[in-house]
């Protein structure tokens, strides 16, 4: 594969070819999952539960993703690197750029993904002007998982889905390179993915999104306790761990996952 790069994405949506995307938090996994073709690495501050054994995303540290940002560039080949932007680092735009700045030199990051719909417009459009790439992360949004009151289906109302519809349009407006959508009704998630020009990233957000993500651990069954209803032990078909994401790579990309079972 060629060097995976913001017009690489868009150039699959318009193709009709579907992105496969993983969580990974270190150089091992990371080579491991370009060798069967991922296209975007993201480093996600899921690292907080996964790696540190947090309950929640919110504990986690700019030095955290700094550093596994920097582990998994190292064997990054060809792929897009992703990184997240942690829980109040982003509060002005100008601390936005200044996280996505130590992301990106520090890190090595192609991309910071930041959680939010209205409220980060301005911060959106300040990181692209100044030549950051941006994913905009809306539904389900763990750094609020306080505010929710859990981890929820979102969108279901009329109305809530009209906002988050309008939210993704000014997201893309403002400058983002992409976005995702975590945990809402496939529907919502098929009406965003056609109304934009961006790659949508879908997590629990049905087929018709663009791409797909989960988180590693989760899809190598080895997440403790219940495994989200949206993903699936690839673990059991694959046989071992680079079985597992070749046959995670193929089955986002031929549309056979999400299936019914994985989706709201
Ligand atoms: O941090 C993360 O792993 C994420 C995914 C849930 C998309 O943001």
């Amino acid at each position: 594969m060629s060097r995976i790069t913001t017009s690489t994405l868009r150039k699959m949506k318009q193709d009709g070819e579907k992105i496969a995307c993983l969580t990974a938090y270190d150089a091992s996994f990371a080579q491991i999952l370009v060798e069967a073709g991922v296209e975007i690495l993201l480093v996600g501050d899921s690292l907080g539960m996964i790696l540190q054994g947090q309950d929640s995303t919110l504990p986690v540290k700019l030095e955290d993703m700094v550093y596994h940002t920097r582990m998994v560039r190292a064997a990054s080949g060809d792929a897009l690197v992703m990184a997240d932007m942690p829980f109040m680092t982003y509060i002005k735009p100008i601390q936005a750029l200044a996280t996505a700045g130590r992301l990106m030199k520090e890190g090595g990051a192609h991309m910071v993904k930041l959680e939010g719909g209205a409220p980060m417009v301005e911060t959106v459009a300040h990181l692209a002007e100044h030549g950051i790439p941006v994913c905009a992360h809306l539904g389900l949004l763990p750094q609020s998982v306080n505010k929710l009151g859990g981890y929820k289906v979102q969108g279901r109302s009329d109305e809530q889905a009209e906002a988050m519809l309008r939210d993704a349009r000014a997201m893309e407006d403002a400058g983002a390179d992409c976005l995702l959508l975590e945990c809402v009704p496939s529907a919502l998630a098929a009406t965003i993915s056609a109304a934009l020009a961006i790659p949508v990233i879908g997590i629990g957000a049905g087929p018709h999104c663009d791409a797909q993500v989960l988180v590693l651990y989760d899809m190598l069954g080895i997440t403790p306790g219940k495994r989200p209803k949206f993903s699936k032990d690839f673990l059991l078909q694959g046989g071992d761990i680079r079985g597992a994401v070749r046959t995670y790579v193929q089955a986002v990309k031929d549309g056979s996952f999400p299936a019914d079972e994985h989706t709201f």
